[in-house]
């Protein structure tokens, strides 16, 4: 219920009290000055300015762990954006975290295919094997436990990844030996692709820094065995083994 002011009197003010306090605070000197150096190379790739936003989140995201309002304003500063611009892009993406998270970004695949394939059994297992739920920390601040949705690698159902590295073909026990490693500091392997680093540094990848690690480039490799079943069934190189008939026809020809 409102209260309308007598004459006279001041109207209480509409806008909760509580509100973050604008603006952010900035970066300290020697940050600011290494970054702005960074962000100048990332800005130079593009022939306008303002595209060149997605990487700048990525490397403030490289810097904190996560994308601040300090890491926005600096976005905003930057590019000659408002940072309601620069928020309205950080918080519609999921790569971008919000919040201070854990050294590995532990992402269960629970989209259509991954879940019916075993993707939400992991992921219930795992939240109470780690203690957490979604988007939320182990105490030790090593793994961030979250729900992804498809990453294109249906074909290796289910899917785990770990700071955007692909581990295929989880089951439940594997993906808690996988978190347990993770905890421990004992070295994995993802299933395809480069070594596994911290998420800060994917985060700086990401932004379009090199991958300076000895032969990380060349193992990123190229698609799968199990993604170029179609090309090769289509080249001839492997034989058909179903042939699916439109709806309503039954074929007599080849396959089963
Ligand atoms: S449904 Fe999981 S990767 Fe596509």
């Amino acid at each position: 219920m409102t209260t309308v002011p007598a004459r006279g009197e001041t109207p209480e003010p509409r806008v909760p009290l509580g509100m973050p306090q604008l603006p952010a605070p900035d970066f300290p000197a020697e940050v600011r000055a290494r970054l702005e150096a960074d962000a100048k190379e990332v800005v130079a790739r593009y022939p306008d300015s303002r595209s060149a936003l997605l990487p700048l989140l990525h490397l403030v995201q490289a810097e904190e762990g996560h994308v601040t309002r300090t890491g926005m304003r600096f976005c905003a500063e930057v590019l000659g954006l408002t940072t309601a611009e620069v928020t309205a892009v950080a918080t519609f993406y999921t790569m971008y975290r919000r919040r201070p998270s854990g050294d590995y970004q532990v992402g269960v695949c629970t989209n259509t295919l991954c879940a019916v394939m075993g993707g939400d059994a992991i992921f219930e297992e795992l939240k109470e094997h780690l203690g957490v739920g979604n988007n939320e920390t182990t105490p030790d601040g090593k793994v961030t436990l979250e729900h992804i949705e498809c990453n294109a690698a249906c074909d290796f159902a289910p899917v785990v990844m770990v700071n955007w590295e692909f581990f295929d073909n989880q089951t439940p026990e594997s993906a808690k030996d996988l978190v347990d490693d993770l905890r421990a500091g004992r070295p994995v392997e993802p299933t395809r692709g480069a070594p596994l680093c911290t998420f800060k540094e994917t985060a700086r990848i990401l932004a379009g820094f090199p991958d300076e690690r000895p032969g990380a480039v060349e193992a990123s490799g190229g698609a799968g065995p199990a993604s170029l079943v179609g090309l090769r069934i289509a080249r001839g190189e492997t034989p058909q083994a179903s042939i699916v008939h439109p709806r309503g026809e039954t074929g007599t020809e080849g396959g089963e």
